[in-house]
């Protein structure tokens, strides 16, 4: 099984990232951690830990974070997660209370207090917590196991025509994690535009009848609207679960090994993951990031369906 801090700014696709993490039994999800990103850090804190309350899991602490970008003002997606972060559904009220402890100091505390390479660093929202981790107490670069995140794209952006958003909102906190030299696994647009929430998986996933794959469900309808709406998708991309399905079973996320490092002043491609994708491709010891390619549809959200049915 794999430890895991989900480092996240919930967020539709956060909240799926959280509900796989929970349902899967190779996944042990030590907390979640949270960042402003998709909203303001007190809506996307409150948001995950309403989300772990309709799981049923009020054992998985949850430690606020940084409020906004390193060095930027803080930039929201309202426009694809709504005013609440959560929009289109009725969460439920936390009955754990927040915990104690700014998020940087408790991902440091969580990897210095476990084994050298048990845990793994999963973000799923702007890198500010994460580099805010690594610059604090560098040993966590050698002690984490790997970092597998959700964020930028080789050949496809969103934010900008070259930008995804969890890299352009704070690009410096992606360019800190990027050149740490831990594992990363880069799961990007070009990854997760094909994790596509399909009428027909939706169908698959409201069919379960139990209070929670509607609330899935309910996000999806909303989520498929926004990305309509803005992005001229028909069906919208689950982005951040792709992440947590990688460490489940690599075979569903095929990927290339490369160089990557993020533009910080560009003129016209601030927040671009700019990869190196000339041959050969370089191996582990000569290169320590690798990005997500080709995603295995059926096999992925198989995985979705089987974590809302074992939670219940
Ligand atoms: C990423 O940005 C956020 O809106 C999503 O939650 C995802 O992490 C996709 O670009
Ligand atoms: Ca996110």
């Amino acid at each position: 099984t794999h430890k895991i801090i989900l480092d996240s700014d919930p967020g539709h696709d956060d909240a799926v990232a959280i509900l796989l993490a929970l349902g899967n039994p190779n996944i042990d999800l030590l907390g979640v951690t949270t960042v402003g990103g998709n909203q303001s850090l007190d809506k996307v804190t409150y948001n995950a830990r309403a989300v772990l309350e309709k799981a049923h899991a009020t054992d998985v602490p949850v430690h606020a974070g940084c409020d906004r970008p390193l060095v930027r003002p803080l930039e929201v997606a309202a426009s694809i997660h709504g005013q609440s972060g959560l929009d289109g559904v009725d969460l439920p009220v936390p009955t754990r209370p927040l915990d104690p402890g700014h998020a940087v100091d408790w991902i440091i505390e969580t990897i210095m207090d476990n084994e050298p390479g048990t845990i793994t660093l999963v973000p799923t929202g702007p890198l500010t917590n994460i580099a805010m981790a690594a610059r604090k107490e560098p040993r966590i670069v050698e002690r984490v196991r790997e970092v597998v995140l959700m964020g930028g794209g080789y050949h496809v952006g969103n934010w900008s025509p070259v930008a995804e958003f969890n890299i352009k909102v704070d690009p410096e906190a992606a360019r800190v994690v990027f050149n740490a030299p831990w594992p990363v696994t880069m799961v990007g647009l070009d990854l997760t535009h094909q994790a596509l929430c399909t009428p027909e998986v939706q169908e698959r996933i409201r069919s379960i009848g139990t209070d929670l794959s509607t609330f899935v469900s309910g996000l999806m309808d909303f989520f498929r609207k926004s990305y309509k709406d803005n992005q001229d998708f028909v069906d919208p991309p689950v982005h951040d679960p792709c992440t947590v399905a990688y460490l489940i079973d690599p075979d569903i996320v095929k990927t290339r090994r490369c160089p990557v490092d993020v533009e910080v002043k560009g003129e016209l491609t601030t927040g671009m993951t700019v990869a190196d994708l000339r041959g050969p491709e370089p191996s582990a010891e000569e290169c320590h990031t690798q990005v997500a390619v080709k995603l295995d549809f059926d096999g992925f959200w198989d995985l979705i369906v089987d974590a809302i049915k074992r939670i219940g």
